[in-house]
């Protein structure tokens, strides 16, 4: 089935209790065929199934603390409305948390990369403004048209993706969205990718000013073309990135884990000492599916990225892994779908998530994450969500 970008007329609340079939069909409605992501045709799990993992709980029960959560209701705005609400706090609630060095951003909730186009498509489904900030698709320096089809595949708890960098080049992207970033009211980072270190620096020069872009997060998931190996596989290579790209901009920079390296950990201090203001835990784990039928992997280019719930206890290991090791602010991404699976990042150490895949089975998941923190933080009297950041980790432990 093709999936395509959100159209841009929505005339009437989004209903998330239908079938996401309904909602990509929908979303599908009007857009130029450059745009189309086409879907693998195979058996197995809804995307609702792999983006909320609801269906695939096989009986399990949601645990007392989803249940309290999840009798929060959504607020009318939450939904369409054109609010502007960069200062608003939710429900009198303080969510404001560090994402990064330098990067206060109102609540802890942002999006994640390649997952919700560049804000603007989602910005009349939902209050864009409400989220803590979003984050662009991957932006490299030329177009780049994308990998071969198929480019996601359905898997019982996620989802497979090859989509390729798919972008108009940096200069193309910060010409067209500069301004619209501006209406929407929201902090941006650009997900900055490349082939060689000047590559991440050129792409970095183009948002030069652009006043509602934040910070960079530096996906340095992407081969060096030299040795063939992945930047973010590599300390020394993620650091020279690290270090050209501090150069270049006085923004915070972030750089992106990929949980395909050897040792994560080692890549993560690598870049803190080469000025990295954060992190974000974790960019999407290698997989593949075969098809049965035509006996070849179901993916254009065989393996992808695995992303949604399946990952969460990968990406939450290393975030607790990462927070002990560095002292700069992370962002855990891999699987969030509601509040509770965003507090077991925080409470591993994490500063702030994405919500990703999710989205696409909900646009509203975001928000809902962010409701449900703010109920969270009402239910046990806290001052502010800062206090639950690492509550899970050793040293404090420790200390209570
Ligand atoms: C369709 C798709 C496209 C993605 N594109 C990018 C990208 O361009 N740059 C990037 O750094 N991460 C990209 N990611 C990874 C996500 O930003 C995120 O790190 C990962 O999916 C884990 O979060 P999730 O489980 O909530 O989706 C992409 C993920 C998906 C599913």
């Amino acid at each position: 089935m093709p999936w395509r970008r959100p159209r841009k007329k929505v005339d009437r609340p989004v209903n998330v209790s239908r079938a996401i079939e309904e909602t990509l069909e929908e979303l599908s409605a009007d857009e130029d065929e450059d745009d189309s992501v086409e879907l693998a045709g195979v058996d197995g799990a809804s995307i609702v199934e792999a983006a909320t993992g609801e269906a695939d709980t096989g009986g399990r029960m949601p645990s007392p603390l989803a249940e309290q959560l999840s009798r929060v209701e959504l607020s009318d705005t939450a939904v369409i409305t054109p609010v502007r609400s960069a200062e608003r706090t939710e429900h009198g609630v303080d969510l404001a948390v560090d994402a990064a060095r330098s990067l206060r951003l109102k609540n802890p909730v942002l999006t994640a990369s390649g997952t919700f186009g560049q804000g603007v498509e989602y910005a009349e489904l939902i209050d864009v403004s409400r989220l803590g900030a979003i984050v662009n698709k991957g932006t490299t320096v030329l177009a780049r048209p994308g990998n071969a089809q198929y480019r996601i595949a359905e898997t019982p708890s996620g989802i497979l993706n090859s989509i390729g960098l798919e972008n108009p080049g940096a200069a193309g992207v910060a010409k067209k969205y500069a301004k619209a970033w501006a209406q929407l009211g929201v902090p941006v980072i650009v997900n900055v990718a490349g082939y060689s270190v000047d590559d991440y620096v050129r792409v970095v020069s183009e948002f030069a000013g652009i006043a509602s872009v934040v910070a960079y997060e530096l996906n340095i998931s992407c081969p060096n073309v030299k040795g063939g190996m992945l930047f973010g596989c590599d300390p020394g290579l993620a650091a020279d990135v690290t270090r050209a790209v501090k150069q270049e901009t006085d923004l915070p920079v972030i750089v992106k884990l990929t949980p395909n390296a050897p040792d994560v950990v080692a890549v993560a201090r690598a870049v803190e000492e080469a000025g990295a203001d954060g992190l974000t835990a974790i960019n999407t784990v290698l997989g593949m599916r075969i098809d049965t039928t035509k006996r070849r992997p179901v993916l254009g280019t065989g393996s992808g990225g695995l992303s949604g719930p399946a990952i969460r206890p990968i990406a939450v290991h290393i975030t607790y892994q990462v927070a002990q090791a560095v002292s700069i602010p992370i962002i855990g991404a891999g699987g969030v779908t509601n509040a509770e699976d965003a507090l077991e990042f925080l409470m591993a150490g994490a500063s702030a998530v994405q919500v990703g895949t999710a989205t696409f089975a909900d646009p509203l998941a975001p928000l809902k994450v962010i409701e449900g923190l703010a109920a969270y933080v009402k239910i046990h009297g806290l001052s502010s969500i800062r206090d639950v950041i690492g509550v899970a980790l050793p040293t404090s432990q420790q200390a209570e």
